[in-house]
């Protein structure tokens, strides 16, 4: 289980035990156009989700982005948040996008231009955000903290950037919260126990409020929450099992005939729209206090 809902085909063997190709740190930049187009077509296909949609929507509503305001989106991905955000802030307001690939933030720029709205798309992590101390006013991050190895940090960073008063949004999932239907349950739970592996920061949505208190913020009560549903077309060819097969196998946590059989009953179940693999998104809004 990942955040990745792109396709995979091939055989399923046991092999090297890495963490699949995703958005790990470490894998940013060394991607191919076809690495690039998988990227943006499984970001694309998140987005059209109606429970992404949603909570995004819900974000909005409570962070209130107003004309003339500076926001930051951290790992912006295709920027369609900071499209979101140039439309809100408008000419006199500046709405950045911060991410590490190069390639993402050309499709992110492009799109931009296309949606004819202003928005920069800047390089960089968000451990070290290139904001001095207290100049943004707003900043969101979603499932993007799930990636990586210190989050905290990041969360930190978060706060420095944000003047008095300024609002933030972390959106991240919770993997422990996974949900795949049908399959031996007891070999679901074999499997769901390695994907935590697979992630340094797997339970990163039920983190999120105390990370926002432990930098300085207050945190609103009312937290947004949203199940991502895979589409059926995500199934195909194994989809996201299928990538991280090798390395399920080689951690000996299902065999490579077992993890077969839950992959093509869950693709069987597909066909006729009854295959169910969900996973919990949670938003928390902190706010930088006025004084
Ligand atoms: C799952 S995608 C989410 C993209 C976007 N936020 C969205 O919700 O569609 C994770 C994003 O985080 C970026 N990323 C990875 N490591 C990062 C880091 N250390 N700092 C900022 N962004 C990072 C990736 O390049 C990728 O665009």
């Amino acid at each position: 289980m990942s955040s990745d809902d792109g396709t995979a085909s091939g055989p399923i063997t046991a092999a090297a035990g890495a963490r699949p190709a995703g958005f790990q740190r470490r894998e940013i930049g060394v991607g191919g156009e076809e690495q690039v187009k998988h990227l943006t077509s499984m970001l694309d296909v998140q987005a059209a989700q109606p429970s992404v949609i949603r909570l995004r929507d819900w974000v909005f509503d409570r962070l209130a982005p107003r004309p003339g305001e500076t926001a930051v989106d951290v790992g912006s991905g295709t920027g369609e948040t900071v499209i979101r955000l140039a439309g809100a802030v408008g000419e006199l307001g500046r709405a950045i996008g911060i991410e590490p690939n190069p390639a993402l933030r050309a499709v992110a720029a492009d799109r931009a231009s296309a949606a004819r709205v202003q928005a920069e798309f800047l390089d960089g992590a968000a451990g070290a955000l290139p904001f001095a101390d207290g100049s943004v006013d707003l900043v969101t991050c979603e499932r993007v903290l799930q990636h990586l190895d210190d989050a905290d940090a990041a969360v930190r960073e978060f706060a420095r950037v944000l003047r008095p008063g300024g609002r933030v949004v972390v959106i991240d999932s919770d993997w422990a919260t996974g949900v795949i239907h049908p399959g031996d349950p007891e070999v679901v739970s074999r499997y769901q126990r390695f994907s935590l592996t697979q992630w340094p920061n797997p339970h990163s949505g039920r983190l999120l409020r105390s990370q926002l208190l432990a930098a300085g913020l207050e945190v609103d009560p009312d937290i947004g929450s949203s199940a991502l549903v895979l589409p059926d077309g995500a199934f195909r060819g194994g989809g996201m099992m299928a990538m991280s097969a090798p390395a399920a196998i080689a951690s000996g946590a299902v065999t490579a005939e077992e993890l077969a059989g839950l992959i093509s009953g869950l693709e069987a179940a597909a066909e006729h729209g009854r295959a169910f693999f969900s996973v919990t998104m949670f938003a928390v809004l902190g706010r930088r206090p006025a004084h």
